[in-house]
């Protein structure tokens, strides 16, 4: 167990820093729901898959390659359907998009989980720093795909990061968004992180009027996959303080699948969650012109894509 989950009490949904996925579920019947999850065969997504599909939901679940999607699935008790989504590149996440529109599936719930951090050096997908194209864009053509998916309920959670207090002091420099004039490994992963954050206020302005929500999640600080660019002595650090200092994977996914099928977040839109409860961002990761011109830009992005 966690030393910090000894000190942290549960907030007003009733959980806090130590819950699972399994607990803030406990008692839900999902039959008959619907969710996709990106990133479903690593770390928080596959957590999140496996309580979800436990619970009874149909979960969609994606990953860079069929392979890996069906491979994860597979592992799954319950009921999953896999797809090959790479954020990176454009084509397969429109092809995602295009194969769920032909399902027919309404989805209850998005979960754009999938996340790559802290590149040791400048990498580009069409022109782009990586982890803003990986992190936002890939997830910024995915979910502005499937909305008409969305049932009338439905809910976008988006995977962002306390680290997205390291992201630039303008929040998203617009004028720097290849990285040519300078890359940060931390720097470059916050500034996608509070892409995400600023995507699902945009998305949940747009939403307004109707029942579908839109918000962002920190999950906790987790030894998973996500280290893999981290040097190897911050791994090692990461591995031997892990157990007594951060949340485990049960509890890493708790916040991501409290807010996409809790009751208790189904009018809740536009937030920020950490340790499944609303919480305090920093302030331009909720600033809604800041959010509308990311939108604008995501769009011209997008729109300027080859093939698009
Ligand atoms: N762990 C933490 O402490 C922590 C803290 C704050 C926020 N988060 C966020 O939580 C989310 C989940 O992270 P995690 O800790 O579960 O990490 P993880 O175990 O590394 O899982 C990340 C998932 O994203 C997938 N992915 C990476 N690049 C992709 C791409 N180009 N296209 C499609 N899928 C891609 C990975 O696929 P492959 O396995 O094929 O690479 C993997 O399935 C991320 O968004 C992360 O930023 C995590």
């Amino acid at each position: 167990m966690s030393l910090i989950q000894l000190f942290k009490s549960n907030g007003p949904s009733g959980f806090g820093y130590g819950s699972t996925a399994e607990q803030v579920t406990e008692g839900l019947s999902l039959e008959g729901q619907n969710i996709l999850v990106t990133g479903c065969n690593s770390g928080l997504g596959f957590e999140a898959m496996r309580v979800l599909a436990m619970r009874g939901a149909r979960v969609l679940g994606t990953a860079r390659d069929i392979d890996k999607a069906k491979a994860a699935c597979a592992q799954v008790t319950g009921a999953t359907l896999p797809f090959a989504c790479e954020l990176s590149d454009p084509e397969s996440v429109r092809g995602c998009v295009d194969e769920v529109k032909r399902s027919g599936i309404r989805l209850d719930a998005i979960i754009a989980n999938a996340g790559i951090m802290a590149l040791p050096k400048l990498e580009r997908a069409y022109g782009y720093e990586l982890q803003f194209f990986t992190n936002h864009i890939g997830h910024f053509i995915l979910v502005t795909g499937l909305l008409d998916q969305l049932t009338d309920a439905g809910r976008v959670v988006m995977l962002s990061s306390e680290a997205h207090r390291n992201a630039p002091k303008e929040g998203i420099q617009f004028d720097n968004l290849t990285g040519k004039k300078g890359y940060s490994a931390w720097g470059n992963y916050g500034q996608s992180k509070i892409a995400n954050l600023l995507f699902a206020k945009e998305l949940s302005r747009r939403f307004a009027g109707t029942k579908k929500t839109a918000n962002a999640v920190h999950p906790g600080v987790i030894a998973t996959n996500l280290g893999r660019h981290m040097n190897v002595a911050a791994r090692a650090v990461f591995g031997l303080v892990g157990p007594l200092f951060l949340k485990s994977i049960p509890q890493g996914a708790a916040t991501e699948v409290y807010v996409a099928v809790h009751p208790g977040a189904a009018s809740i839109s536009g937030e920020y969650f950490a340790n499944c409860n609303v919480a305090k961002a920093r302030a331009d990761g909720l600033d809604p012109e800041l959010a509308k011109k990311l939108w604008d830009v995501s769009e011209k992005i997008v729109r300027e894509l080859p093939n698009s």
